[in-house]
C-alpha cells in the first residue's frame, strides 16, 4: 500500500513533532525534509565551500546523513536554521532534494514526510496534507524551551529567537521556487492552543476517515 501523508508549515510550529507521532501511530515511514536543507547548509560551512553550489555538492552533504559518527544536533542551531533557510532559494539545491524525497514518499506501507513544500510540490497527489502554524510567540517561546533543555545556544533569548523566525518565515514565504505556502486542499491546523497531543488525535481522526474509505 502506498499512502502519502504530507505536514507542511511554519519553522517552529510543532509540525516536526507532530509528523513523528503521527508516523510511528500508523507504521509509516517518517522523513523531516528540513534535515536534507539543514545539512547541505552544515556541509557548505564545514567545508569552507564558497564556489556555486553543484548537484556533487549536494550529494556530498547527503552522505554526511548517513555516516553513524555525524552527530545531528549539529544541525539544530539557529545559525544552521538560517543558512538553511538562505540556501533552500537556490535551484540546483532544491531540484537535487526533490528526487530524493519523491522516492522516500513513494516507498510502500505509508509515509509521512514534514516540510515547506510537501503538499505543493514534492507530492501535490498526498493522501493527506496538513498545514501546521502557530503565533509568532507561542513558537518563540517552544523553541526557546527547547534549547534550554538540550543546553545548546544558551546566548540566545526570546527576542532572539522571534526576530529569527520572522526573519526565516519572510524568506521561506517569500522565495520564488516552492514558496511556504498551504496547499489549497490542505488541513489547517493551528498549534496555538492546543498540546501536541490534541493536534495528534485531530490528525489521527483525518487519517484514519481517509484510510476506511
Ligand atoms: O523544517 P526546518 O526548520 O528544519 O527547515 C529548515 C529550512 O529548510 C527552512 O527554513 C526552509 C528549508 N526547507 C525547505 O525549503 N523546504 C522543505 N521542504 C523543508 C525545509
Amino acid at each position: 500500500m502506498k499512502f502519502i501523508v504530507a505536514i507542511d508549515g511554519t519553522a517552529a510550529s510543532g509540525k516536526g513533532t507532530l509528523a513523528k507521532k503521527t508516523a510511528n501511530h500508523f507504521g509509516f515511514k517518517y522523513l523531516d525534509t528540513g534535515i536534507l536543507y539543514r545539512v547541505v547548509a552544515y556541509y557548505l560551512k564545514s567545508s569552507e565551500i564558497h564556489s556555486e553550489i553543484s548537484k556533487q555538492i549536494v550529494q556530498d552533504s547527503l552522505r554526511l546523513l548517513i555516516n553513524k559518527d555525524f552527530k545531528l544536533s549539529h544541525l539544530r542551531n539557529e545559525e544552521i536554521s538560517f543558512k538553511a533557510s538562505i540556501i533552500s532559494k537556490n535551484k540546483i539545491v532544491r531540484d537535487n532534494l526533490l528526487t530524493y524525497q519523491r522516492e522516500f514518499a513513494m516507498q510502500e506501507g505509508g509515509t509521512v514526510l514534514d516540510g515547506r513544500d510537501i503538499g505543493t510540490v514534492v507530492c501535490p497527489n498526498a493522501d493527506i496534507k496538513i498545514f501546521v502554524d502557530a503565533d509568532i510567540e507561542i513558537r518563540a517561546k517552544r523553541r526557546y524551551d527547547q534549547y534550554l533543555k538540550n543546553n545548546s545556544d544558551s546566548n540566545l533569548n526570546l527576542n532572539d529567537i522571534i526576530d529569527d523566525l520572522t526573519k526565516r518565515d519572510y524568506i521561506d514565504k517569500n522565495r520564488q521556487l516552492s514558496p511556504l505556502v498551504s496547499a489549497k486542499d490542505a488541513y489547517l491546523l493551528d498549534t496555538s492552543n492546543i498540546t501536541s497531543d490534541d493536534g495528534l488525535k485531530k490528525i489521527i481522526k483525518i487519517i484514519s476517515r481517509k484510510l476506511e474509505k
